[in-house]
């Protein structure tokens, strides 16, 4: 049967390096804290205006397409994860067709968080497996410098997340040596309130136990967004950290030995794991936990922070650029994250 394969990989990160001690000036933290518990030394921030999810996401398709060896009129279908999209709707996919020039093709936007490029990156595995199409754009990208509270109040989450893209152009192999292999998706919604941004939104109260504001029944509209959740910074994410990293680092290995298991290998076959970088405390945990060695691995948190939807495809890309995957290297993508939603591939390069 047809698989699918990555022809061409490519990744933008803006040039504004961002360092803990840089983030001083806004809160209350350290250098240290940060380095000790996340790895974190420094993350990259986009323009505040001029460059958005969207303009980031095209620099790192170009690299891709170029590389597929194609042209973004080639492409056939677009399917682009990201949770700070430049607009609530309609989401970045057909800006990134309208921006690329290419063909009325569809465009699909997926909202899985940490792990939707692996959510994104499996559907796209079924339309090429299907036949559907030829030459799909697989974008994974984030500019959450822009919806963070910098104060010290928002600390635990905005010293954590940094802005960037990657890109995938996914095309049909009938190689035996190539190819991805399976993709596993997974989800746990009686968590979604521990990492989660409520608003705007449209649940009035009905799910979080916190209150967010008053909703009265008799009245209509107007309470998307209102001035008391922006007074009481509860248009903000956010996550009760612990709980996330305690679930994050049993599901990781559950779902990278799945992956293994449904193609009857090892986590010795494994030439690279590219984990979502959320923290490099879980990575480390996850590797122990697999007895894997370091050449196995591949983290860059240090240098760009966590950048949700894009941070796999960044990883994947800097890793394949330093000539650490080579064709044929058994490679695997994990991601967990808000949802809680948590995904692997397994595929051969
Ligand atoms: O990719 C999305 C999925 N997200 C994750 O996977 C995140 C998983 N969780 C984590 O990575 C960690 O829980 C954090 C890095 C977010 C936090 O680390 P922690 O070791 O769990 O710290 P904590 O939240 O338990 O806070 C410990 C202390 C608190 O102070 P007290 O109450 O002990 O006095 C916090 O107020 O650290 C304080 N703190 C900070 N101090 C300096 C929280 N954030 C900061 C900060 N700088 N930025």
């Amino acid at each position: 049967m047809q698989k699918s394969k990555i022809a061409g990989i490519g990744k933008y990160v803006p040039a504004n390096v961002v360092t803990n001690n840089d983030l001083l000036k806004y809160m209350d933290t350290s250098d240290e804290w940060i380095q000790e518990r996340t790895g974190i030394k420094e993350r990259r921030y986009a323009k505040r205006t001029g460059e958005t999810t969207t303009t980031m996401a095209v620099e790192a398709a170009k690299i891709a397409i170029e590389r597929a060896g194609i042209t973004p009129q080639d492409i056939d279908f677009i399917v682009f994860a990201t949770l700070s999209p430049d607009y609530y709707f309609p989401g970045c996919g057909v800006l990134l067709q309208r921006a690329m020039q290419m063909k009325e093709i569809g465009a699909l936007d997926v909202r899985n968080q940490c792990s939707g490029f692996v959510y994104a990156l499996s559907v796209a595995d079924q339309f090429i497996k299907t036949g559907m199409y030829k030459n799909i754009l697989v974008v994974g990208a984030e500019k959450h410098s822009f919806g963070l509270d910098f104060s010290t109040r928002g600390r635990n989450i905005s010293v954590i997340f940094g802005d960037g893209a990657g890109a995938i152009v996914l095309q049909p192999t009938t190689k035996d040596n190539q190819g991805i292999l399976s993709t596993h998706l997974h989800s746990d919604g009686t968590s979604a309130e521990i990492l989660a941004m409520y608003n705007p939104g449209t649940h009035a109260n009905h799910w979080a136990e916190q209150k967010v504001a008053d909703f009265n029944d008799n009245e209509i509209g107007d309470m998307f967004m209102s001035h008391e959740m922006i007074d009481n910074a509860q248009n903000f994410p956010f996550m009760d950290g612990q709980s996330v990293f305690k679930k994050a680092v049993v599901k990781f290995p559950e779902v990278i030995m799945e992956a293994l298991a449904a193609n009857g290998l090892q986590t010795a076959d494994i030439n690279m794991l590219i984990p979502h970088q959320a923290n490099l405390r879980i990575s480390q945990f996850v590797q122990h936990k697999l007895k894997l060695n370091d050449e196995q691995v591949y983290n860059n948190i240090q240098h760009y922070g966590n950048t949700t939807a894009a941070s796999v495809p960044i990883a994947l890309c800097e890793a394949w650029e330093k000539g650490k995957i080579k064709d044929g290297d058994v490679v695997c993508l994990a991601a967990f994250g808000s949802g809680f939603t948590w995904a692997s591939a397994l595929l051969k390069w």
